[in-house]
């Protein structure tokens, strides 16, 4: 049977809608972004994104579906983030999904973010498993472990700062651009071992931190400022990056030699960073039992094709929500 969702994403600063036919069939794909906005500010402005989503919604919504051809008769489910991410934000998403769920009587799939950026990993690979993901993205740092389609178990997390924030904060005492994460990866291409960063340390063997690492590039910029010496960002980038990048590929090797999965997959915006796909290339080369999925940049940042690939599978599962949900900015992802 054929199974069409509109998807809604709105948990941060991007505005998107998505028409998904069967869980990987990409109808239309919307999405707004609002970095330009936000750059002037070098970071997101949670009442300004709000804002913006507002005056987006509609617009991105009725685009997705005259791009996919499809009326609202044609509708299956409205999939929607239903958190994590800003609660303003999320609010004008979960406002959107639930008026058109309720004008047109269709079920409602309230989703948590990071299941539809492991999601997003179907649109380029079938998903075999046991599955496992590293989640690296503005607000997550997860190693989530799948045994079948429906399920997740949290191996590790962050302990303080995402990965994404730890890249957006060092460019910010860079002085580059938001977002941090695009600009580092460029400027560590030209940079060399020169600097020694510590290598952060975690109690608990899956789990990650980052904000010690981010203190001590602030720390060492302030010593060599302390003693007229000049910089070389482009080192500092390169070698911040290593140190964070390692840590996260080490403990994926840990987690894969721990759960056995089949396929192991990136997701999240740091997914997007190219010195962590060729480390997580050459890292998994080791496991010859194992298959790695690295998803194309369009479907590593925010976008809602992702919420539909997910919903897909909610509804196999029957995971409806009712029309009194509402945003939950610090969703779990255990359902
Ligand atoms: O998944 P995403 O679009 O939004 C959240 O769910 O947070 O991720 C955004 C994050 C930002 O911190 C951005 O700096 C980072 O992804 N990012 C990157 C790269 N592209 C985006 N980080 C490192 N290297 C990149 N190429
Ligand atoms: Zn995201």
């Amino acid at each position: 049977m054929t199974q069409i969702i509109l998807a809604i994403e709105s948990s941060c600063d991007e505005t998107a809608c998505s028409i998904v036919k069967n869980g990987n069939e990409i109808l239309s794909n919307i999405v707004s972004s609002q970095i330009n906005v936000h750059k002037k500010f070098g970071g997101v402005v949670p009442e300004v994104a709000s804002r913006i989503h507002v005056e987006n919604i509609s617009v991105v919504i009725a685009e997705a579906m005259e791009q996919a051809k499809v009326t609202m008769d044609d509708i299956d489910a409205i999939a929607f983030t239903q958190g994590p991410g800003l609660i303003g934000s999320l609010h004008v998403g979960v406002q959107a999904a639930k008026t058109l769920a309720w004008m047109y009587n269709k079920p409602l799939i309230p989703l948590h973010h990071i299941i539809g950026h492991i999601y997003a990993n179907g649109f380029v690979d079938e998903l075999t498993f046991p599955l496992l993901a590293l989640v690296v993205s503005g607000g997550h740092t997860e190693l989530v472990f799948m045994k079948d389609e429906w399920s997740f178990d949290i191996l590790g997390t962050t302990q303080d700062d995402a990965i994404g924030e730890a890249y957006d904060k060092v460019a910010r005492v860079l002085g580059l651009p938001y977002p941090g994460g695009p600009a580092i990866d460029k400027l560590a291409k030209e940079g060399n071992k020169h600097y020694v960063l510590p290598t952060p340390k975690t109690e608990k063997e899956l789990d990650f931190s980052f904000s010690g690492l981010k203190s001590a590039v602030l720390q060492l910029i302030q010593r060599e400022e302390k003693k007229d010496e000049e910089i070389n960002k482009a080192d500092l980038a390169y070698c911040f990056q290593e140190t964070a990048l390692d840590t996260l590929v080490g403990k994926t090797c840990k987690a894969v030699e721990l759960m056995h999965p089949k396929q192991v997959v990136l997701a999240g915006g740091v997914a997007a960073n190219s010195r962590l796909r060729e480390k997580m290339i050459e890292a998994m080369a080791k496991y010859s039992d194992v298959h790695l999925t690295i998803p194309p940049l369009w479907c590593c940042t925010d976008n809602a094709a992702m919420i539909g690939a997910a919903g897909n599978t909610a509804f196999k599962h029957k995971f409806f929500g009712s029309l009194d949900c509402s945003a939950n900015p610090c969703k779990e992802m255990n359902i």
